[in-house]
């Protein structure tokens, strides 16, 4: 399973990056608003730092026409770009417009199998299923992932599953068990898998019985 950074912040970007960690970055309009930056700053950098993977953003209309003219804005900035459209009956218009123009769309807050067989029929690379956000509901989003990664098992489907709203290591580790392409995640989930006390003591101990061989 791939691992994104769901992400605008460039130093946060650049470390996961240069660790070896990511192989994509998803943005969406709360994350972007958070860096107090103009949008196409940000994208400038993250296509600087994301050379070899893509890099998602999301279009803010709400009717088709909007969305297409967007997306296609989006998509000639870099060809890394994937338009994230919201999984809305008019984003699905888009999709199929956009799709069939060879752009590559990721349709974005989804939230039911229904919806992510819809989006994959209307020509999404790409569904994101928001699982931490269910499970804030009392619901459980890792259930919703395996329903998405079932189906488009049984029915062939080879759009990718980007599970977002990965709020902690074992979403992670559950998501890649099942056979979800892609987890997007912050960077504070990137650092909580890759650290483990038992290895920083390890670390410690091994330099402190060091100082103790004969010199
Ligand atoms: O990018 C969409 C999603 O990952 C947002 O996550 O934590 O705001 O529900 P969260």
């Amino acid at each position: 399973m791939k691992i994104f950074i769901d992400s605008a912040n460039i130093a946060d970007i650049r470390a996961a990056y240069d660790m070896g960690a990511i192989s994509g970055v998803t943005t969406n309009p709360s994350i972007i608003s958070r860096e107090n930056r103009k949008f196409d700053d940000i994208i400038a950098d993250v296509t600087e730092i994301m050379v070899d993977g893509p890099i998602f953003a999301e279009v803010l209309s709400l009717d088709a026409e909007g969305m297409i003219e967007e997306g296609k804005k989006l998509a000639a900035i870099n060809k890394n770009i994937v338009v994230k459209i919201p999984m809305i009956p008019e984003g699905l218009k888009a999709v199929k417009a956009l799709s069939s123009l060879g752009i590559n769309v990721c349709v974005t807050v989804i939230f039911s199998a229904p919806q992510a067989i819809l989006a994959a029929n209307a020509g999404a690379r790409y569904v994101a299923p928001f699982v931490g956000r269910l499970d804030d509901i009392g619901e459980n989003g890792l259930d919703l992932a395996q329903e998405i990664r079932d189906i488009f098992d049984a029915q062939g489907i080879d759009t990718m599953i980007v599970a977002a709203s990965v709020r902690h290591p074992v979403h992670v580790v559950e998501l890649a068990k099942m056979g979800v392409d892609i987890a997007t995640m912050p960077f504070k989930v990137i650092m909580q898998m890759a650290k483990n006390p038992n290895t920083e003591g390890a670390v410690k101990k091994f330099l402190e019985d060091w100082e103790k061989v004969p010199k």
